[in-house]
Parts: C-alpha cells; sequence; structure tokens
C-alpha cells in the first residue's frame, strides 16, 4: 500500500498534486511519501514483535539522510556496506549499537573507522577479513564483535545479478567451513563472536528460499552452540520483494511468522536488513516528455530522466510501472520505448509499454523508484543528479537539492591549475 494516487485525472503524493511538486523543483525529480515510508517501516517492525529484534534498514537502497533519520526514529538501525555509508548513518545520529557493517570488501581504514564509532557488529565475508579486523581491532587496543555470513547455498529465484546465496557467488563463508571459520574468530582474542549472518538476494517474492536457508543457517548455530560458541544475533539479511508489476510477495506479517518459527526457540535477537520493501514503493520518479518520435519500427516518448537516475532498466531490465501524472480522456493506448536523453541504447525506462497517447511537456510518474534509485544513480553524461523531495501531507520538503554544473567539477583540476 502507498499514497500515490488520483484524484480525479491528477496524480496525487498524500495531499500534494505531483504536478506541483514538478513545477516547483523542475524535473526529473524523486519524490518520497512521508506516510509510506512509516507505515512500511511500523508493519515490517510489529511483523516480528513477537522475538527480540532489530530492524536495520539496508541504506544502500536508499541513502537520503531524511530517510535515513525518519526510519532511525521509529526506532530502526542500519545495514551499511561503506564507511561512506556509515558517516551518513552517523551524520543523523542513528545509534551506532543498531549499526552492523556487511560487504565483501571492507577495507582496513573503514574497519578502523567502523570500530571507533562502536557498531553493534561487522558481518565478516571471508577468513582474511575476519583476520584484519582482529589486526585493525587489536592494533587500537579494542575487540570487535563479529557475525560471520554464511553463504547458505540456496536458490533465491530472483535474477542473478541480485542472487547472492549460490555457491558460485562472492558473498559469505561457505556453510560447510563456517564452524572452522567460527573456530579461528574465537582464537583471535581482538574479536568477540557474537552473530551469524545470512543474505541470499533481494526482490525474493517466495517466502521458501529464506526459510529453507535459514533452516540452515539455525542448524549452524545449534551446532555452534554444542561447541561453546555464543550466537546472540541471527542476522537474516533482507530481500524481501515488492509488487513492481504483478508479483505477489508474501506480507511482512507472513513473512516474520515464517521466519519466526525457524528461530523463535533459539532465543536470540533477530536482526533484519530490509531495504527495497521498507522504500520501494515510497517513492517516484517524475520525469517530463521531451519529444515524441516515431522510426519506421517504434514510438518513442523521450523524456528528461535517463538510465543515470534510475539504472534499474537497463541494469537489470527490470519493470517500473509508468503513470501519466494528469491523465487525458479518451486517449487511445500507444505501445511505446521510454528513453532518457543519454547517449546510449540502453537508455530506457520501459520498452514496448502500452500507455495512452502523450504529447511533449507533459509529466510522467516512474513508480517504485523510492529502492535502488537516487542511490544507484549517477552524473554520466555530466547530468547532474536529481532532487529528492519528502511530501508529508500536504507539505512538500526539498530534502536534497539538485545538483548544479558547480557541483559536477568540484575537486576537478585541469593541469594547468595544478602546477
Ligand atoms: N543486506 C545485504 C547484505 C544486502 O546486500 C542487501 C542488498 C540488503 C540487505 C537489502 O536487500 P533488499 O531488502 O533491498 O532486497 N540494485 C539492485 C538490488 C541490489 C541489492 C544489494 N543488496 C536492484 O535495484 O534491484
Amino acid at each position: 500500500m502507498h499514497h500515490f494516487h488520483y484524484r480525479g485525472d491528477d496524480l496525487y503524493c498524500e495531499e500534494v498534486p505531483v504536478a506541483r511538486i514538478a513545477s516547483e523543483v523542475g524535473t526529473p525529480a524523486y519524490v518520497y511519501s512521508h506516510a509510506t515510508l512509516t507505515r512500511h517501516f511500523r508493519i515490517f517492525d510489529q511483523a516480528f514483535a513477537a522475538v527480540p529484534h532489530l530492524v536495520c534498514f539496508a541504506m544502500k537502497a536508499n541513502a537520503n539522510l531524511a530517510v535515513l533519520k525518519l526510519f532511525s526514529d521509529l526506532g530502526a538501525g542500519l545495514d551499511v556496506i561503506s564507511g561512506g555509508e556509515l558517516f551518513r548513518g552517523l551524520k543523523v545520529g542513528v545509534p551506532p549499537q543498531r549499526i552492523v557493517f556487511a560487504g565483501p570488501g571492507k577495507t582496513r581504514e573503514e574497519i578502523g573507522y567502523a570500530l571507533k564509532s562502536d557498531i553493534l557488529m561487522f558481518n565478516v565475508e571471508s577468513g582474511q577479513e575476519l583476520r584484519l579486523i582482529h589486526e585493525v581491532a587489536s592494533g587500537m587496543g579494542m575487540r570487535a564483535r563479529v557475525a560471520l555470513r554464511v553463504n547458505p547455498d540456496v536458490d533465491a529465484k530472483t535474477h542473478p545479478y541480485i542472487s547472492t546465496g549460490l555457491k558460485q557467488s562472492k558473498f559469505g563463508i561457505d556453510i560447510e567451513r563456517a564452524v572452522e571459520e567460527y573456530e579461528a574468530a574465537k582464537s583471535l582474542a581482538a574479536l568477540e563472536v557474537v552473530g551469524i549472518h545470512q543474505h541470499i538476494g533481494s526482490q525474493i517474492t517466495k517466502v521458501q528460499p529464506f526459510v529453507d536457508s535459514l533452516e540452515k543457517t539455525a542448524g549452524l548455530v545449534r551446532r555452534l552452540r554444542e561447541q561453546g560458541t555464543d550466537i546472540r544475533y541471527i542476522d537474516v539479511g533482507g530481500g524481501l520483494g515488492i509488487t513492481y508489476k504483478d508479483e505477489e510477495p508474501p506480507l511482512p506479517a507472513e513473512f516474520a511468522q515464517a521466519l519466526i518459527g525457524v528461530v523463535r526457540d533459539l532465543g536470540a535477537t533477530v536482526v533484519l536488513e530490509p531495504g527495497r520493501v521498507l522504500v520501494g514503493n515510497a517513492g517516484i520518479l517524475v520525469t517530463r516528455i521531451l519529444y515524441t518520435k516515431q522510426s519506421p519500427a517504434k514510438n518513442f516518448l523521450v523524456v528528461d530522466a535517463g538510465m543515470n537516475d534510475l539504472a534499474r532498466p537497463s541494469l537489470y531490465g527490470s519493470y517500473h510501472a509508468i503513470r501519466p501524472v494528469r491523465r487525458v480522456a479518451d486517449r487511445p493506448d500507444v505501445t511505446v520505448d521510454v528513453v532518457g536523453p543519454i547517449c546510449e541504447s540502453g537508455d530506457f525506462l520501459a520498452k514496448d509499454r502500452a500507455l495512452p497517447r502523450c504529447q511533449p511537456g507533459e509529466l510522467l510518474a516512474v513508480m517504485s523508484a523510492g529502492a535502488y534509485g537516487h542511490s544507484m544513480s549517477s552524473n554520466y553524461n555530466a547530468r547532474p543528479r536529481a532532487p529528492e523531495v519528502v511530501v508529508c501531507g500536504d507539505r512538500i520538503h526539498v530534502v536534497r537539492a539538485r545538483e548544479t554544473f558547480d557541483d559536477l567539477i568540484r575537486g576537478e583540476r585541469t593541469l594547468d591549475e595544478v602546477t
């Protein structure tokens, strides 16, 4: 459920016509609904009320400071993947005791920064990383809390680029070898083993892959406990899918019930790392049609948002629904490619899509763009990144300004200026 809906023929975000936002901040622009973000977090969090738990928002999905602050105020922690993400989280006051740090390539500097910040735990992805964390922590006279990310070898049945729990994946430590690595971790004095972590992929629309992998992980927890390793945190990862088109993912309550069934008797704190499910349908990308164009084979809508603004269609062939910001009666549907201004054939937001015939100057809303939208955007083709707007009821807050041309060259010098 989200708060983007038509009133009459105009698309609204909560109480605000989307057309008004476009006229105030220009296009392209990301628009998020405060009520939807809040609702999604609360529903997800409450679904796990029966067990001690911590929801660590996977901020790679949406790293805007206002979004982070909103979730933090509701009690969320963060799943971070880089020093930069940790910086953003701390900047808005997310308590470090609610931050977990994953990722297969943590650097020495990032590890030191996270230790200094006293985060809850590192989700460790390899034996070498474990030893580096030990080395950095002992150098600082500290103990690092660690969980090992195990790779349960489960098929998440999602796009191969966003599937992470198979043997072939670069992520985590093979579940068969995990006991050995836990023993190694216990022998390193500057490490405190506190948990276990898994994350099998993203946009998963069935409960079963989560249950299968968590059963394997829970089995490992039992074995580890028999050997005297205390596992206080079971981090289940993220990955719950959303509806982009006609997917029917489990509701958070069903998801939670299935997972709780697997881990309840273990008595550990359950850590969750949802990203997409909290923010995906809480955001849209608003874009303006620049030109309509016909080639012998195709109809095109050339819009002012490109693959630098929303990479998902180009990168994964992802489907995002596209809606007119103002519906006009009696317009026939036309099959079009919605393409951006970038000099790449892969620059499209939709292919062969039936949309009501549109005119240059009209606005379109690219739906379900709140996750991995702005956070994956770039300056390709020297395009300033789009602003981000949060709507609260009838108010519009620009929470990130549109980049300027000067932003594009910040930090750069020609050789003449350097010497
Ligand atoms: N935890 C870890 C360790 C992760 O790597 C991820 C996502 C999440 C949690 C959150 O997953 P979610 O709940 O959002 O599915 N750019 C792709 C998705 C990449 C996901 C990367 N990891 C996309 O646009 O579909």
